[in-house]
């Protein structure tokens, strides 16, 4: 269970250029569940995953995860219970690594054990097992760099390496984003079998109202830094895409969506 409370954030404090990217939010989610974020540019997405992730710290309010509180622990010595997967595709592995390699890398980084120990062949048989279960043909390119992999194939290596281990949670930040359509389609697919296989919790930005409400057991709208509207799974059934942009341009016609 996730569980944030009265969250604040502000960027530049006490200057001209002041920006209050959080304020005043409440989350709690239950172990389990698959959390669709969606909002405007600017609505304050990336830096409630950014707090939950420990990479910036709140102006106040607490955050524990199963109950340990993490509100001042550094993105580091939380890297064993969240993970996270972003919009490019180079950001979340090594390009000069074969995939085998960064999958190693990331299995280090999570138990702090030294590479001989984490390279052996019982390994390079679990990672063919978790890349293939992920469907993009990994399995076959162990040895591959992951410099010469597809964009999708790069995203699916970031999810398999973040998700090696237990997690406590894992945060998608726009993860299809920057993808062809086709593509953005096969790695949410992995991404639904990953997370249903291991029963992630997982907080999802997206701009994908289809993603959302498809795959999702529940979209919570942002904006201006605060959580404006929390849909659950009941109300989530009867909802379109149309009804979803509706409800944002009630909230602020300036809201820029893609569907
Ligand atoms: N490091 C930063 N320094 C200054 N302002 C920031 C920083 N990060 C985010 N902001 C501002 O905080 C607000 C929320 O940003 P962000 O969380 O990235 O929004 P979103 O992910 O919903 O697009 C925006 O106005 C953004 O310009
Ligand atoms: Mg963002």
């Amino acid at each position: 269970m996730i569980l944030a409370s009265q969250l604040r954030k502000a960027f530049n404090a006490g200057t001209a250029s002041e920006k209050v990217a959080i304020s005043g939010v409440d989350l709690q989610v239950g172990s389990g569940e698959f959390v669709a974020v969606i909002g405007g540019n600017g609505a304050g997405k990336s830096t409630l995953l950014n707090l939950l992730a420990g990479a910036i710290l709140p102006d106040e309010g607490s955050i524990e995860i199963d109950t340990v509180a993490v509100t001042r622990v550094p993105e580091y010595a939380r890297a064993k219970m969240v993970a996270r997967v972003f919009q490019d595709p180079m950001i979340g592995t090594a390009p000069s690594l074969t995939v085998q390699e960064n999958m190693t890398l990331a299995l280090m980084r999570a138990e702090g054990r030294g590479l001989r120990r984490a390279l052996t062949m019982s390994r390079r048989d679990t990672f063919r097992q978790s890349l293939a279960h992920l469907r993009l043909g990994l399995e076959d390119r162990l040895d591959a760099l992951a410099g010469e992999l597809s964009g999708g194939q790069r995203q699916a290596l970031s999810l398999a390496m973040a998700t090696l281990c237990p997690l406590k949670l894992l945060l998608l930040d726009e993860h299809t984003a920057a993808l062809d359509p086709r593509t953005s389609e096969l790695v949410m697919e992995a991404t639904v079998s990953l997370i249903s296989r291991s029963e992630l919790t997982t907080l999802m930005v997206t701009h994908n109202m289809e993603h959302a409400l498809a795959y999702a057991s529940r979209i919570i709208m942002m904006n201006a830094g605060q959580i404006v509207a929390d849909i659950g799974a009941d109300e989530k059934k009867g909802l379109t895409v149309a009804d979803l942009v509706a409800r944002f341009r009630i909230k602020d016609d300036r809201m820029v969506l893609s569907a």
